[in-house]
């Protein structure tokens, strides 16, 4: 598999205004997509808690909070926000020509 294939198309640009998450299905991953200000974001879609759909939580800056306990990660590089220790799984993101890609590996 070359390079441009680890990329898979997600959704467009406009299709996700800022503020916002999605849940995506890239492959066989549940991946939780976000947009910010600074950009594009995408982690593992289920919350390592108990499973929650983290995709389906409130974004409010930079920190997304599962629906389902409360349990919060920064976006940008999946920290957990009550222990440093705990790195949930990121995956990279771009765009090109409006369309939004994730690439897994
Ligand atoms: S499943 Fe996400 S906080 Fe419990």
């Amino acid at each position: 598999m070359n390079d441009e294939e680890r990329w898979t198309d997600v959704c467009g640009e406009g299709d996700l205004p800022v503020g916002q998450g999605m849940e995506v299905v890239v492959g066989d991953a549940i991946v939780a997509l976000f947009h910010d200000e600074a950009g594009w974001h995408a982690l593992s879609g289920i919350c390592p808690h108990h499973g929650g759909p983290l995709g389906k939580g409130s974004l409010k800056g930079c920190v997304v909070t599962c629906p389902w306990h409360g349990w919060q990660f920064d976006v940008r590089d999946g920290t957990y926000q009550h222990s440093d220790q705990l790195k949930h799984p990121t995956f990279a993101t771009r765009v090109s020509d409006g369309r939004v890609a994730v690439r897994l590996t």
